[in-house]
């Protein structure tokens, strides 16, 4: 038996030992999103949706340095994101079914809008989390106006356009488990406060013939759900219309459904909208937040955890909520039966019904 050295036997780890392995995950998390982020911003997924590419043609394709090129496209490979098919010098390279699905820009399923948002305003506003740590204020670039940036957006179609198809990125799973789930059969009407692009109400119109709908949001995104809308020939079944749910009474409906908009707000204003969302609900029906809702120990949904402090380096005083707290919010605005169900993912749904 070979002796094992003083040296050696102070490196040997112990069971109960505690291992950096996680803290290191951690830490280096971004470079993983950076990878991801890179290769939607260059279109890799989309370029090679007509099939495999060599690395040598995928690095002429998107203008790789051939220093880079087998480093990144293996890196994806290794991450689950390229399947790669033989081992030579110059291997070919093709999407996964998840990212020929959801990262190729002609698909109607993509999402790298989401993933865009992410890697470069997110990451970016985030780099100010300390910041907002030990103050309390966002960390949106407020210019010489006193703007934050995201409402500036709203100035500019095109910038506004791409950050709402990140968010609706972040939330389609949610829509399609929400239409799969829920029981419309009781419902003549629904109203979608905040509804972006109007994705739940489409996804919805789709599959409850019977449901006339309506989403809201402020002027410029109306006008782009409009446009959806139009294109999927939904017209007759869908009416966006321009509504502040702070100036405005929200129209009313016997479903009133409301995603990843009280999660934005202070808890004044949550309040305040939890008896605007009352108000609105035709007697017999029912509100459905759809959020990152927390767990009631605070402790098991990390992404519902990290979605608050998303809120913090976004806009200070908004933040995500456990369900309880769903629960008394909703009860204080008169609701009834109000219950938690889970969603997809992180995400589940409120729902209060009134009587
Ligand atoms: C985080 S996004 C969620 C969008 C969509 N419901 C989803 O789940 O993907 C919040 C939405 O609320 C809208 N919004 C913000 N303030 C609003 C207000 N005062 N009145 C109406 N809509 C508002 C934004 O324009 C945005 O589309």
């Amino acid at each position: 038996m070979a002796e094992t050295t003083s040296d050696e036997r102070e490196h040997t780890p112990e069971e109960s030992e505690p291992d950096p392995e996680h803290i290191m995950q951690v830490a280096t998390g971004f470079w993983g999103t950076k990878v991801l982020g890179a290769a939607v911003d260059l279109e890799l997924f989309t370029v090679l949706s007509d099939g495999g590419l060599r690395a040598s043609e995928i690095e002429r394709e998107l203008g790789l340095h051939p220093r880079a090129t087998r480093d990144f496209l293996d890196t994806l490979a290794s991450l689950g994101f390229l399947e790669r098919d033989d081992d030579g010098n110059d291997p070919r390279y093709r999407n996964t079914p998840e990212t020929a699905a959801f990262l190729n820009k002609n698909d109607p399923r993509y999402i790298g809008g989401a993933i865009d948002i992410f890697n470069q305003q997110v990451y970016d506003v985030w780099g100010g989390l300390e910041e907002s740590l030990q103050t309390g204020e966002p960390q949106g670039v407020i210019d010489e106006t006193g703007e934050p940036f995201w409402e500036e957006m709203y100035d500019d179609p095109m910038e506004l356009e791409a950050f709402v198809e990140g968010m609706a990125g972040l939330s389609k799973g949610n829509f399609v488990a929400f239409a799969e789930q829920f029981d419309f059969s009781d419902y003549d009407s629904m109203t979608d406060v905040g509804g972006a692009l109007g994705d739940l109400s489409r996804i919805v119109a789709r599959r409850e013939p019977h449901l006339s709908i309506t989403t809201t949001d402020l002027p410029e995104v109306t006008e782009l759900a409009r446009e959806r809308i139009q294109a999927d020939g939904l017209e007759d079944r869908i009416d966006a219309v321009s509504s502040d749910y702070n100036e405005e009474p929200i129209p009313d409906a016997d479903l009133v459904t409301a995603s990843l908009v009280l999660h934005q707000e202070n808890l004044e204003t949550k309040k305040t909208l939890m008896q605007k969302f009352y108000d609105a609900v035709n007697p017999g029906g029912t509100f459905v937040a759809i959020d990152h809702i927390i767990d009631d120990d605070r402790q098991a949904n990390t992404m519902g955890l990290m979605m608050s402090l998303n809120m913090l380096v976004y806009y200070g005083d908004a933040f995500d909520y456990t369900g309880e707290q769903f629960m008394t919010w909703a009860e204080e605005a008169g609701f009834e039966d109000v219950q938690i169900q889970h969603l997809n993912g992180p995400a589940s749904m409120g729902i209060a019904h009134k009587h």
